[in-house]
């Protein structure tokens, strides 16, 4: 069963982008077909994010503007054998129609086991209700007061709409949190938020020195552990929380 998975947040900056970027590395990583598709229209970053800059020939505008299919424009990434990605319309005025981004999505299922939607942020009416009907929701929110407000308002609304597969990525945890010595941190932001927790990315400079080269983030780093572990509990693996590295 191929799973549709949205990665949103209510503010922007959040990390949706590197997420989608870094989870897919994982779920690949670890034998999944996975596809990225980028809804972020006019901003896109999957293609620098993932070392393919130079070889996006088509994109999702050109699949919505029906010049191709979604399969021809997905692009194999060379970091990981098993990830692909449909890179955002450069042009920010495409038209973006939920059904036929929802359509692209479903018709995905039958290539790949994990198709995640890296959206834009907030309340865009359109992304909205793409997200609410993913088989998986990751609320994305760093440590920041007004990026958990935003989370909870976000994550309140997908609920309402009865869509009760959310989980909660808190990025961007600083040092102190990481590190446990502030564990009370970590259980304020999920009762703030309401969501329960898949995983806790610490913050790391050496994430956008990676993202930002198109480079895989080294097997060492703290990052790429909670990472792995993120892909693994989206897998349905049962593997304990464990903050400290
Ligand atoms: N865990 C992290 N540690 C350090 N920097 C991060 C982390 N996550 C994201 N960033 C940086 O934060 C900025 C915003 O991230 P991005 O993924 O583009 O957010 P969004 O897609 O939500 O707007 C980028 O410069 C990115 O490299
Ligand atoms: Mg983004």
């Amino acid at each position: 069963m191929s799973k549709i998975i949205a990665v949103t947040s209510g503010k922007g900056g959040t990390g949706k982008s590197t997420i989608s970027a870094c989870l897919g590395y994982a779920l690949a990583k670890q034998g999944a077909r996975t596809l990225i598709i980028e809804l972020d229209f006019g901003l896109r970053c999957m293609d620098i994010m993932l070392g393919i800059s130079g070889r996006v020939e088509k994109d999702l505008g050109d699949v919505l503007k029906g010049d191709c299919e979604a399969y021809d424009a997905a692009i194999d990434v060379k970091l990981a054998t098993n990830l692909s990605v449909l890179c955002a319309p450069s042009d920010p005025f495409v038209q973006l129609k939920v059904e036929d981004i929802e359509k692209i999505a479903a018709d995905m299922r039958k290539y790949f086991e994990y198709v995640i939607i890296d959206t834009s942020s907030g309340i865009n009416g359109s992304v909205f209700d793409i997200v609410t009907n993913s088989d998986l929701i990751l609320v994305v929110t760093s440590i920041d007061p007004t990026s958990i407000r935003d989370a909870r308002m976000m994550s309140d609304e997908f609920y309402k709409r009865s869509n009760k597969k959310q989980r909660l990525i808190i990025n961007k945890a600083s040092k102190k949190v990481f590190d446990n010595d502030d564990i009370d941190d970590l259980d304020m932001i999920i009762d703030a938020v309401g969501v329960q927790l898949i995983g806790v990315v610490p913050e790391d400079p050496e994430i956008p020195m990676s993202t930002g080269k198109g480079a895989a983030l080294a097997s060492s780093t703290q990052a790429f552990a909670a990472f792995s572990n993120i892909a693994r509990r989206v897998k349905g693996d049962s593997i304990p929380i464990e903050i400290k590295a």
